[in-house]
């Protein structure tokens, strides 16, 4: 038996940043309602030929391979998590397989939307811990701007989400007391419609139907959200999940080293913190530079928090998300 531990971990976000008031200029909206409600003041969206969800995975993904320190050809798994792929099929994984010139090893693709990352790690983990595999590759990545819609009517989902990918190298660790200590994982299918994109798709709306009915008011493309209804209840799975993996392990909120919770929002972050009494130096948010990148938040806000020297050897790291589905997570981390 093994564990698994982060060895290697980077981000790329496109340089095309959006304001709020960038936003203003296509919808009814100001940056005072989206930064008192959400906490952002911009976003990166991608200019359309520029990147794509695999290609930005494909460029975090080479930073962490560097920083992992090992050749591509020691990459024995690839584990690709986006609810935005290029195609609807085949997902991203052999993308990355073929972009990145690997061996022919397995690429998994996963959904869960913002908990893709923790689920992902998730997975990665159970691999590494039986023997199977040595390194595994994850991304996390997002191209949510190209199927917004960017008028008046989609500005209550709009303004939230941005563009954006991470990637970690999970490796064996031998030493039991370091590396990934457990991961935690939920769904609750019964509000699988207070968050989602329902068309096109087999089950309520067919391309056919679409094309048939070439209604331009249509709005079942568009992603759909129950703001409120989501609000209250990440605040609680956020709040029961990161629980739950602290008392598997026998810690206290006080152990915490760093929390990184998926930048869904701000107020939801502030939230947790204040319930939690965490300092600010226990917590680390960048919503406000890049707004929700769902399954990419997490490994570019742990990149960066690693980056700026935030998380050091020997440091409790927790990390949780909650999102569409609702799925919901935390993994605990001895770094
Ligand atoms: C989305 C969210 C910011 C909306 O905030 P809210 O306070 O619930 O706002 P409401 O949806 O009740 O809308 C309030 C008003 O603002 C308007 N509004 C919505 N989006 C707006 C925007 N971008 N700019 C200006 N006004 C906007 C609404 O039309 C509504 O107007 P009305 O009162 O005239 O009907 C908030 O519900 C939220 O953050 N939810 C969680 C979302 C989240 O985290 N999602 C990711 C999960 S992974």
């Amino acid at each position: 038996m093994f564990h698994s531990k982060i060895t290697g971990l980077g981000f790329y976000v496109p340089d095309n940043v959006v304001t709020n008031e960038d936003l203003s200029q296509l919808m009814d909206t100001n940056d005072e309602w989206i930064q008192e409600r959400t906490g952002i003041q911009e976003r990166r969206h991608v200019i359309r030929g520029e990147d794509t969800t695999t290609t930005m995975g494909v460029k975090a993904a080479k930073i962490a391979i560097e920083r992992a320190n090992i050749d591509k050809d020691e990459i024995d798994f690839i584990i690709f998590a986006t609810l935005s792929p290029d195609y609807y099929f085949p997902g991203p994984g052999v993308l990355v397989q073929r972009d990145l010139g690997l061996k022919t090893v397995g690429a998994l693709d996963i959904r869960n939307q913002c908990s893709g990352f923790v689920y992902a790690l998730s997975i990665a983990d159970q691999y590494i811990k039986t023997g199977m595999y040595k390194n595994i590759l994850i991304i996390g990545s997002e191209l949510h701007s190209h199927g917004l819609d960017m008028t008046t009517r989609g500005r209550g989902v709009s303004v939230i989400f941005g563009d954006g990918a991470g990637a970690a190298i999970i490796s064996r660790e031998t030493d039991l007391s370091k590396g990934i200590l457990s991961t935690h994982l939920h769904s609750e299918g019964q509000h699988a419609e207070e968050l989602a994109l329902i068309a096109p798709g087999m089950g309520k709306r067919w391309v056919t139907d679409i094309i048939h009915e070439n209604d331009p008011n249509d709005e079942s493309y568009f992603p759909y959200m129950n703001g409120q209804f989501v609000f209250k209840n990440a605040v609680v799975r956020f709040t029961e999940v990161i629980n739950e993996g602290l008392q598997a392990n026998q810690l206290e909120v006080a152990d915490i080293n760093m929390l990184i919770p998926h930048q869904a929002n701000l107020r939801i972050a502030q939230f947790i913190q204040q319930k939690f009494r965490l300092t600010d130096d226990q917590v680390y948010n960048n919503i406000m530079k890049y707004g929700n990148t769902t399954a990419a938040s997490i490994p570019i806000a742990l990149t960066e928090a690693w980056e700026q020297g935030k998380i050091k050897e020997g440091d409790l790291v927790v990390l949780a998300a909650f999102g569409s589905g609702f799925t919901w997570g935390s993994a605990i981390i001895r770094w």
